[in-house]
């Protein structure tokens, strides 16, 4: 791969001697989904599709990117003078973003740069591949310019530029999986504090497969939002009679004691998801550290309902993936993964049904839905970094 990246490198930017390569995956979240931004638990992996880089730096100011997935826009170029938060520039936001924010934050940028990336995560499929450009962008300017910054400071810089320079308010998930993943592992983390533990996915008898719905997400990112901003309304009045930091420091015994203080039932439901959801996630890696792979997946399924019914962000094509999929055989659990609104489902599979799941699921969605969805048999790899 490197080999490669150098030749596509050299053939775009021309020769240089000092040409560095790296690595940063995409993620998939097993289960605990928009509790990110609740204080609650999450549990990604990280994958080993994800976004590949070749990089030197530039004795001027000059930023210049390249994607071999968007070949048809050539080399854009712009300078570290001239990073503007909110600026449409369509995948370049990605990168861009994490460079002002590292400047922002008072580290020393000041040489331009020449990167190619290369990735091979489907775009707007929900398993981040926006993410992992930010992420490896992070991961470059650590290498490039010697700066000390940790893994996990890397990946809130990330966040912070997705919130401020692309105007998603996303939680720490994703950018934390990725610059933190580890192979064959699937990470717990509580995003109250930041602590976490990595959990063995230790599958032998299944696999685990995505589906790709093939929709992209469109108002995907204000409806995001939009569901944010009703959690933090419900907290808001929850506040008011009981003393909590976020929602994700509720029981279920006490939300369904004090739930009556919020008063819009839509904000209700959104809340009811966000408590809910991060008991199950606990419970979920209870179960699998107890390898009880049957609980697991029953909690995975009950996700994509509370999704679907509560925090109503699943869809016809979500549902359509995760309903055929509970009446497969050897389907241990399946659920959308991801913001949703379009993206994927994850599933865990039997091995020996693999090939059966594909062929029902992909059946039942292209006649009911009228195009196909695209599956993908995923490994965990490891987080973001240079490749040697
Ligand atoms: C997106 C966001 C994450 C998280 C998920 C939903 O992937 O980037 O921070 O909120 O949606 O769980």
């Amino acid at each position: 791969m490197k080999d490669r990246l150098i030749k596509n490198f050299i053939s775009i930017f021309g020769e240089h001697k000092d040409i560095r390569c790296y690595f940063a995956p995409g993620r998939v979240n097993l289960i605990g989904e928009h509790t990110d931004y609740n204080g609650g638990h999450v549990f990604p992996c990280a994958l080993t599709i994800g976004t590949y880089g070749a990089a030197r730096l530039r004795e001027d100011k000059k930023v210049r990117l390249y994607s071999e997935n968007f070949s048809e826009s050539g080399i854009l170029e712009s300078s570290l003078d001239d990073l503007i938060p909110g600026e449409k520039a369509g995948w370049t936001n990605y990168p861009k973003g994490v460079i002002w924010t590292f400047l922002k934050k008072g580290y020393e940028i000041n040489r331009g740069m020449d990167i190619l990336l290369s990735g091979n995560i489907p775009n707007a499929s929900g398993l981040s591949s926006s993410a992992s450009v930010e992420v490896l962008m992070g991961v470059i300017l650590k290498d490039l310019f010697q700066i000390p910054v940790s893994a996990v400071a890397i990946a809130l810089m990330c966040q912070y530029s997705e919130n401020h320079y692309n105007g998603v308010n996303c939680g720490i998930m994703d950018q934390f999986a990725i610059a933190m993943g580890k192979k064959g592992h699937a990470i717990f983390l509580n995003t109250g504090d930041l602590s976490y533990q990595y959990a063995p996915i230790a599958l032998a008898d299944e696999k685990i497969v995505i589906a790709n719905s093939n929709k992209v997400r469109g108002l995907g990112d204000s409806k995001y939002n939009e569901r944010r901003s009703e959690c933090e309304k419900a907290l808001g009045q929850l506040r008011e009679v009981i003393g909590i930091e976020a929602l994700g420091d509720l029981t279920i015994e006490q939300f369904e004691t004090y739930k009556i203080a919020i008063t819009d039932e839509v904000c209700r439901k959104r809340a009811k998801h966000a408590v809910y959801e991060n008991q199950r996630t606990k419970r979920a890696v209870e179960a699998l550290k107890g390898k009880d792979l049957i609980l697991f997946g029953k909690l995975m399924n009950e996700s994509h309902i509370s999704l679907r019914d509560d925090y109503e962000v699943t869809g016809t094509e979500l549902d359509t993936l995760a309903e055929a999929a509970w009446k497969v055989d050897g389907v241990v659990g399946s659920r959308m993964t991801g913001a949703g609104f379009g993206g994927c489902t994850v599933s865990i599979v039997k091995n020996h049904m693999v090939n059966t799941f594909i062929e029902k699921v992909g059946k039942e969605y292209a006649s009911k839905i009228g195009y196909t969805a695209d599956f993908y048999i995923v490994e965990v790899g490891e987080g973001a970094g240079r490749l040697d």
